[in-house]
């Protein structure tokens, strides 16, 4: 194990580096190979939250990057019914977490891969752990994000996502937490966006008939703005929201006496939004059906944020 990385961590660096080798001591030794992370459990209680947070259950498949000795899997399965694979590249801990998995009795749904989590495909998952360094989830962030479905959830253990802000973010007790002084732990929490820069458009009524409906959208992860524009008129955005496949606008018209607000919500799928809409003016509320096509396609602007290629600690 690198010394070098626990630098400034202090004693409690130390206590961990002694929990982590009692443990692996009870494996076969072979490959001791982690990556650029070094093998730190997660406390059993962070692990607990983190899955409630990300609302784990059984039609859910989770895959943990750098696996450890596989507890956020085998809780998965064995506490919440559901499917998944972890990954570690240290062999030992492979073993350990595939005999973990049988004592648990939950082998067949819980399985440990001796694998580099830059090369396992994810695309299957619909819950993904971390427990890795801040640069390194920088750097599998691209991963992330262009292989994991939209409105997939990601957990991490104490640290974040750099520019893409956590949807959800806290701080617990870990007593039990074998690195750092103040027994705390952070746990992020996000939701992985589908793409909606560009053009989208629609009809729905405006002034007694039907109108186009124009909305350019800019993204910037799971942050989106725009403009719309009703009938050639442009329309004031109150509300943007996108979590996932989810998307909300709320928007009025006020063209003179015909003021319309407009409510909308959809699901984006295959370059199209299905859902509803609310419109109301002064002569009442309507009810309908909102379908939106998108008409121009533009990469979000996170897509060309460059994260670091390898982490600064190991140059
Ligand atoms: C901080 S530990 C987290 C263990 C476990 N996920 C937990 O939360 O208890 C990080 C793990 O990632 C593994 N690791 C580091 N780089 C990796 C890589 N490129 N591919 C697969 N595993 C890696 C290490 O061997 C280590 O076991």
């Amino acid at each position: 194990m690198n010394r070098t990385l626990f630098a400034g961590k202090g004693a409690g660096a130390w206590r961990a580096y002694v929990l982590a080798a009692a443990l692996l001591a009870a494996v076969p030794a072979s490959s001791e190979d982690y990556g650029d992370t070094p093998y730190v459990q997660t406390p059993q209680n962070v692990v607990d939250k983190m899955l409630e947070i990300a609302g784990v259950g059984p039609r859910d498949y989770v895959i943990d990057l750098g696996s450890g000795d596989g507890r956020m899997i085998i809780t998965a399965a064995k506490k919440y019914g559901a499917r998944g694979f972890g990954v570690d590249l240290d062999k030992r801990l492979v073993v350990l977490a595939n005999k973990l998995a049988a004592k648990a009795g939950v082998a067949d749904r819980a399985v440990f891969y001796q694998r580099d989590l830059y090369k396992t495909d994810i695309s299957r998952a619909t819950v993904v752990t971390i427990y890795l360094l801040p640069e390194v989830n920088l750097m599998v962030r691209p991963k992330l994000l262009a292989t994991l479905k939209p409105g997939t959830r990601i957990v991490s253990h104490d640290y974040d996502m750099g520019e893409w802000t956590p949807d959800l973010s806290l701080v617990l007790d870990a007593p039990d937490k074998p690195v750092g002084r103040d027994f705390k732990s952070k746990v992020f929490y996000w939701v992985v966006p589908a793409k909606v820069s560009g053009k989208w458009r629609w009809r729905l009524p405006a002034a007694g008939k039907s109108e186009d409906s124009e909305l350019t959208l800019n993204q910037m992860f799971q942050k989106i703005d725009g403009t719309l524009t009703v009938g050639g008129r442009g329309a004031r955005i109150e509300e943007l929201k996108l979590s996932g496949t989810s998307i909300s606008l709320a928007a009025s018209v006020n063209d003179g006496e015909a003021a319309l607000r407009y409510e909308l919500s959809g699901r984006i799928a295959n370059g199209r939004i299905e859902g509803q809409a609310r419109v109301s003016g002064n002569r009442g509320a309507q009810q309908l059906a909102w379908k939106a096509t998108r008409t121009e396609f533009i990469e979000p602007a996170h897509t060309a944020l460059k994260p670091p290629s390898y982490p600064s600690y190991q140059q």
